[in-house]
C-alpha cells in the first residue's frame, strides 16, 4: 500500500502480556522492532519472582479472567489448561506465544531502561539502558517507543497516625512472596481486593492469626458458578476467602483509625495486636523513566484530579485515546497506564497494539496535535466526574464502548461493520445466524478481533478464530457436526 512507513527501529519496553502482544503485532506489520525487558525472562508479573521490588504472582495465584476471555486474539490456551489458568499456565502460554511467533530473535533480556528522552535533534528517542551486570549506562537511538512497563510499578500505601511507634513489621503487597516468613505470626492485611484476599488465603495454615482490614467492603465472587465463565466483573474473585471467613481462619476488621505500638485501632477504639502489617492498597504506573516532555502526567493542570477525595496518589496521564502521547503520537505510545476497554489485559493489549501498528504504518491518520490535546482535556473532565465518586486504580477512556469501536476502526478488524447495521452486518446475520447470535450473546472472546478479513494492509485475519469462538462457547461449528 502506498504511503506506508515501517522505517526506523521501534523499542517496546517491557515484555509482559502487553509488551509481547505489541512486539508481535508490530512485527506482523513489517516494522523493525526490539523488545526489551530488565528481567532475564519474559512474561512480566506472571513469572513468580522472589525479588521484593517487583510485583509478581504468588506460587498459588490463579487468573481471575477465564482462558476463553483472557487470551490473545490468535493464540488460545491449550486444551489441558483449566478454565481459570494457574500462574504457571499463564507463564507457559506466554512462552509458547513468543516461540510460536518467533519473538525471541527480537528480544533483549536483562536490559534495564533508566530514561527515555527526545534526542537533541528532535528526530529520535534516546533510551538510556544498562545491560545486566554493567554499571555504566549506554544510550541507543530509536525512532519510536512503546512503553509497556506494567501498571503496578509504584506501590500505593496510606499512612496513619502512630505508625512511627509501631514495633512490628510493615510491608507492601509486592514484598509478600509466600507464607514461610510469616509462620506463627499475627498478620494484618490492609485492603480487601484481589491481592489482599489471595495473600490471606495463602497464609492460612502458616500464620497464627490473619486479619483483613477494609474501609469500604467488597463483593466476593467465585470463579465458577452454574453459569458460563465470567465475562466482565468488578470485585474480588476468589474461591476460598468466603470459606476462610466463615470458619474464622481469616477475621475482618473495619478501617484503621491509627496505629498503637503493638497493632492497630479500629472498629470504635478496639485494639488488635499484630506482628506484621501488609498493605495491599494498590500499585500504580510509574512514569519516572520518562523525561519531562515525554511524561504524559506533565501535560496540563491536574490539580483538581490530585485533590479529589479518591485519587489516592494515582497520577493522571493525558494520552490521546488513552494510548498516544498527544505531542508525539507518531512515535510515543503507552500500554498499561490506562484501563482499556476490557477487564482482560490480553484483549486490551492485543487490539490496542494492532491499532497502534496501523497508525504508525500510516494506514490510519490521527487528528492533529491540537485536536488530540482537546480530546485529552475532554477525557480529563469526564475522568474527574469518576474520581470524585469512586476510587480507581487506573485512569481510562470516558466510554469503554466508544473506545472499543475506535480501536476496531483503527485496527481495521471489520468487527464494527460485520456486527453493525450496514450491508455487511445484515448479510452476516442472514447467512450465518447461529454464529452471529453466538458472537453477540455468547462468551466474549478476543478471537473476534481476528475473525474477519481486515482492510488491505490492516491487521491479519486468523483462520482459526471461527472454530475457537464456537469452542469457547462449548459448541461445535455446523460444518464439523
Ligand atoms: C497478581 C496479579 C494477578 C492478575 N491477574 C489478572 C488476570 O487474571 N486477568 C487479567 O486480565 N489481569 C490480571 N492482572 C492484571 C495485570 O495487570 C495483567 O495480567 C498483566 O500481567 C499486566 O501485563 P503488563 O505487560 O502490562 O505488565 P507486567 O506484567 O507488569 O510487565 C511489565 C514488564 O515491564 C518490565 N519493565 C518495567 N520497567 C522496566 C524498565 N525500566 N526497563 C526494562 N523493563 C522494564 C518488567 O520487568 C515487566 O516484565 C493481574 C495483576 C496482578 C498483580
Ligand atoms: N488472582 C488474580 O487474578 C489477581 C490477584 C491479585 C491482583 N489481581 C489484579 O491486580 C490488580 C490490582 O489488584 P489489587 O488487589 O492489588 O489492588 P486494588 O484493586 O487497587 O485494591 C486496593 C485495595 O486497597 C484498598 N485501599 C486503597 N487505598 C486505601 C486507603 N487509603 N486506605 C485503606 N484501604 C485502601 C482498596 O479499598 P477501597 O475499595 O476502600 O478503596 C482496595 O481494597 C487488579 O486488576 C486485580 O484484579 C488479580
Amino acid at each position: 500500500m502506498e504511503g506506508q512507513d515501517t522505517k526506523g527501529k521501534i523499542a517496546v519496553i517491557g515484555l509482559g502480556i502487553s509488551g509481547l502482544a505489541a512486539l508481535k503485532n508490530l512485527l506482523e506489520q513489517g516494522f523493525d522492532v526490539v523488545g526489551i525487558d530488565r528481567n532475564d525472562y519474559i512474561g512480566g508479573l506472571w513469572q513468580f519472582t522472589e525479588d521484593k521490588k517487583q510485583v509478581s504472582v504468588l506460587k498459588t495465584t490463579i487468573a481471575n479472567s477465564s482462558k476463553q476471555f483472557g487470551c490473545f486474539t490468535d493464540f488460545p490456551f491449550s486444551d489441558d489448561v483449566p478454565d481459570y489458568p494457574t500462574a504457571l499456565d499463564v507463564a507457559k502460554n506466554l512462552q509458547d506465544y513468543a516461540k510460536r511467533f518467533d519473538l525471541f530473535q527480537h528480544i533483549r533480556l536483562g536490559v534495564n531502561i533508566s530514561r527515555i528522552e527526545r534526542s537533541k535533534d528532535g528526530q529520535k528517542w534516546d533510551i538510556h539502558l544498562n545491560e545486566k551486570g554493567e554499571v555504566k549506562s549506554k544510550i541507543e537511538k530509536v525512532s519510536k517507543v512503546l512503553v509497556c512497563t506494567g501498571p503496578w510499578e509504584r506501590s500505593h500505601r496510606p499512612t496513619y497516625e502512630g505508625e512511627a511507634n509501631y514495633e512490628g513489621i510493615m510491608l507492601v503487597g509486592k514484598e509478600y512472596k509466600g507464607p514461610a516468613e510469616f509462620r506463627d505470626k499475627r498478620v494484618l492485611i490492609v485492603g480487601m481486593a484481589n491481592t489482599a484476599c489471595d495473600i490471606a488465603v495463602d497464609l492460612v495454615g502458616a500464620a497464627k492469626e490473619i486479619y483483613i482490614s477494609h474501609r469500604s467492603g467488597t463483593r466476593i465472587i467465585p470463579r465458577m458458578m452454574d453459569a458460563p465463565p465470567f465475562k466482565n466483573t468488578l470485585g474480588v474473585i476468589n474461591d476460598h476467602i468466603t470459606g476462610r471467613l466463615s470458619d474464622g481462619s481469616v477475621k475482618l476488621l473495619g478501617g484503621i483509625k491509627r496505629f498503637s505500638p503493638h497493632g492497630v485501632i479500629s472498629d470504635g477504639e478496639k485494639e488488635t495486636e499484630v506482628d506484621v502489617v501488609i498493605f495491599c492498597t494498590g500499585n500504580y504506573f510509574d512514569y519516572s523513566i520518562l523525561s519531562h516532555e515525554a511524561d504524559p502526567t506533565k501535560l496540563g493542570d491536574s490539580s483538581e484530579w490530585d485533590q479529589a477525595e479518591h485519587s489516592n496518589g494515582l497520577m493522571y496521564p493525558r494520552l490521546y485515546q488513552t494510548l498516544f502521547h498527544p505531542n508525539f503520537a507518531e512515535s510515543l505510545a503507552f500500554l498499561g497506564p490506562c484501563r482499556g476497554f476490557s477487564f482482560a489485559v490480553h484483549s486490551n493489549a492485543d487490539l490496542a497494539s494492532q491499532a497502534i501498528a496501523q497508525v504508525w504504518k500510516g494506514n490510519y491518520t490521527l487528528p492533529d496535535t491540537t485536536e488530540r490535546s482537546e480530546w485529552c482535556e475532554k477525557n480529563y473532565k469526564a475522568s474527574l466526574g469518576v474520581i470524585k465518586n469512586w476510587r480507581t486504580f487506573r485512569t481510562g477512556h470516558f466510554s469503554a464502548g466508544e473506545f472499543e469501536y475506535w480501536l476496531n476502526t483503527v485496527a481495521g478488524t471489520q468487527v464494527n461493520e460485520y456486527l453493525g447495521w450496514g450491508r455487511k452486518g445484515w448479510t452476516f446475520w442472514w447467512n450465518d445466524r447461529e454464529f452471529y447470535n453466538l458472537i453477540v450473546r455468547g462468551v466474549n472472546t478476543p478471537f473476534l478481533y481476528r475473525l474477519f478479513e481486515g482492510r488491505e494492509g490492516g491487521r491479519k485475519k486468523w483462520d482459526g478464530a471461527r472454530k475457537e469462538i464456537w469452542k469457547a462457547n462449548g459448541k461445535v461449528p455446523p460444518e464439523d457436526r
